[in-house]
């Protein structure tokens, strides 16, 4: 990876993931590429879930983060579950659904991403072992989610 904070590369997920659910919504969410743009954040948004909290939470966690992390677990949760919804309304067809969810995904992750970059990202370089440090280096770079996943937190 290039000389970048995980911090800053996190970050930079964040807004990329946002940006993609933003543009389906700005393109009035009929677009087929835009469709495809939702799809593809969606992929995004769990393959990032999944690299916090197998690759920095549990780090973190021994740092002494525990309450903050807790408080975003319980968001990946809210996070997965509306995103089944999406998937859901796409199967549908229902293109009004699925614009509502995306917006409620969005409210969400406003919410979520602000309280994590400034209680847990800036902290995350210095906190970090060597060893969780390059492990989250590396899935960053080519790790794929496992198929069967799903945070702690979601229902069902
Ligand atoms: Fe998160
Ligand atoms: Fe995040």
């Amino acid at each position: 990876m290039e000389q970048q904070t995980l911090g800053a590369a996190l970050e930079a997920a964040h807004r990329e993931i946002d940006g993609g659910i933003e543009a389906y919504l700005a393109a009035g969410g009929t677009v087929q590429d835009q469709s495809d743009t939702l799809v593809r954040s969606l992929a995004g948004l769990r393959r990032h879930i999944y690299l916090e909290e197998e690759f920095l939470f549990p780090s973190l966690k021994r740092s002494g983060l525990m309450g903050p992390i807790f408080a975003m677990e319980r968001e990946h949760g809210q996070l997965w579950n509306t995103m089944a919804g999406i998937d859901t309304s796409i199967e549908r067809g229902d293109a009004p659904g699925t614009r509502t969810a995306c917006t409620e995904l969005l409210t969400l992750l406003d919410k979520h991403n602000a309280m994590e970059e400034k209680v847990i990202y800036a902290q995350a370089d210095g906190l970090l072992d060597v060893a969780a440090s390059s492990a989250l280096d590396d899935f960053l770079g080519f790790g794929v989610l496992p198929s069967d996943w799903s945070p702690r937190s979601a229902l069902g």
